[in-house]
């Protein structure tokens, strides 16, 4: 298969036939760093390049054997199991060569002349080639090689194989060796850069399928209000209802006895008609609220908390809700999760008399503080507490959410309840 050499950057002057000019003759150092510079110019093009492996490897091939004269290059890998196979795509073999089917299975001894290249990048070269080199080719059914250099293909302590090429009509020489050197290494580098993307691309997939997790998880989490929904239905008719099929009996009875002592009777079902209040009241604050559409209802929740917490509980409310973006559903259900929690243990908990709930678009997501003056307490204490769960609740709402919670708090201070969530799930 041909290919045509890698764009080359840099200045290599080129004779008519395409090779390096001047390359047999001249000051042998100038020549050295021409290649050399030539050869790292071809393997880095590979970076910003939009080439398929075998497709950079057939180009690099048919640099490296113009660089060095030679008819034929090609890489060469190790395998597991210790055994070189040809890296594709090589440059100069006809389709039908047995360079395909050559697998070279180096020894344990590391005696052999393959091993010297690969692992300790030596080779001895006697009138233009390695001769040793040359037999191991022969030997294994590439009958038709002439001559031959070989090295390392390594990336720092990794061995990855051999680069080589094959038949120079002048014979090869130590620059071209150490031109190929430099490749072996380059290409070292370029490959273990080409592993890591690749490991990274892997690492981006598990991120992805966590986060798609989460996402799920998170929905779920807002659907809550489902639940929510049954959990106040069943309240209602277990207390509230009851109490008032007890209160139309009771009126029944009234209406029903004339002769009876209707003061007595109506005192009762006043105290009756007050248990269904405050069992109302009770649902009122145990429940969350649902999640509402838009950051103007998301106030509007906050706020008519805040006054009943103001009416029941004496709690003077503050209120500054900065909300710029219309914040997503889900991201609001969270939010006024959360904000319910804090003002439920500020009721429950605080003896404050002064509640404030801050919420204000930042960092693509919405922060909220919700501070007492109440008497405060030792968190690390009561975050764990069996059976009570609202504070490290709210920290894994705020967290699978992507967010972070912070609870500040200490016995006489008061307790400032902080939180994070970005608008995107
Ligand atoms: N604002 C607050 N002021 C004073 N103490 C608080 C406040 N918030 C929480 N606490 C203390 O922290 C403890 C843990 O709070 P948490 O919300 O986890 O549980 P809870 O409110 O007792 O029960 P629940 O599981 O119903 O929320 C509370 O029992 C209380 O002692
Ligand atoms: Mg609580």
């Amino acid at each position: 298969m041909e290919a045509a050499a890698l764009p080359v950057a840099g200045k290599v002057p080129l004779d008519r036939d395409g090779g390096p000019r001047s390359r047999r003759s001249g000051h042998e150092p100038e020549r050295f760093q021409e290649s050399a510079l030539a050869a790292l110019a071809a393997v880095s093009s590979y970076l910003d390049s939009d080439d398929d492996l075998p497709g950079f490897f057939g180009r690099l091939s048919a640099t490296m054997a113009d660089l060095s004269r030679a008819r034929r290059a090609a890489f060469w890998r190790l395998g597991p199991r210790g055994t070189l196979t040809l890296q594709p795509t090589p440059f100069g073999f006809a389709d039908d060569s047995p360079v395909y089917g050559v697998r070279l299975q180096l020894g344990a001894a590391g005696e052999g002349v393959i091993e010297r290249v690969v692992f300790e990048d030596q080779l001895d070269l006697v009138r233009g080639t390695a001769p040793a080199l040359d037999a191991t080719w022969r030997e294994s059914g590439l009958r038709d090689i002439k001559s031959s250099i070989a090295a390392a293909w390594i990336a720092g302590e990794r061995r990855i194989g051999a680069v080589v090429v094959y038949d120079s009509p002048h014979g090869f020489t130590l620059n071209d060796l150490g031109v190929l050197r430099l490749v072996g290494m380059a290409t070292g580098l370029v490959w273990q850069y080409k592993e890591s993307e690749d490991e990274l691309g892997h690492t981006a997939v598990r991120l992805e399928a966590a986060m798609s997790a989460r996402r799920h998880l998170l929905n779920n989490i807002a659907a809550g209000g489902d639940e929510a929904r049954r959990r106040f239905a069943s309240a209602l008719h277990d207390d509230s209802l009851q109490l008032l099929t007890g209160a139309e009996l009771q009126l029944e009875r009234i209406r029903t006895d004339p002769n009876g002592n209707h003061q007595v009777q109506l005192d009762q079902l006043r105290n009756t008609l007050r248990k269904v209040e405050d069992s109302l009241r009770r649902l009122l604050t145990n429940v969350s609220p649902e999640p509402l559409q838009l950051p103007s209802d998301m106030r509007e929740a906050i706020s008519e908390r805040l006054e009943s917490m103001r009416v029941r509980a004496g709690i003077e409310p503050h209120i500054d809700i900065r909300l710029s973006e219309e914040v997503p559903q889900a991201i609001q259900a969270i939010a006024l999760k959360n904000i319910s929690e804090a003002l439920n243990n500020v009721e429950k908990h605080a003896h404050a008399t002064r509640v404030t709930v801050v919420a204000e678009t930042v960092d693509g997501g919405v922060r909220v503080e919700v501070r007492d003056d109440g008497t405060g307490f030792v968190v690390a204490e009561s975050v764990r507490v069996p059976g009570h769960i609202g504070l490290v609740a709210m920290r894994e709402r705020a967290q699978l959410a992507g967010g972070w919670c912070r609870i500040q708090s200490e016995p006489g201070n008061g307790t400032k309840v902080e939180f994070w969530v970005p608008r995107s799930l």
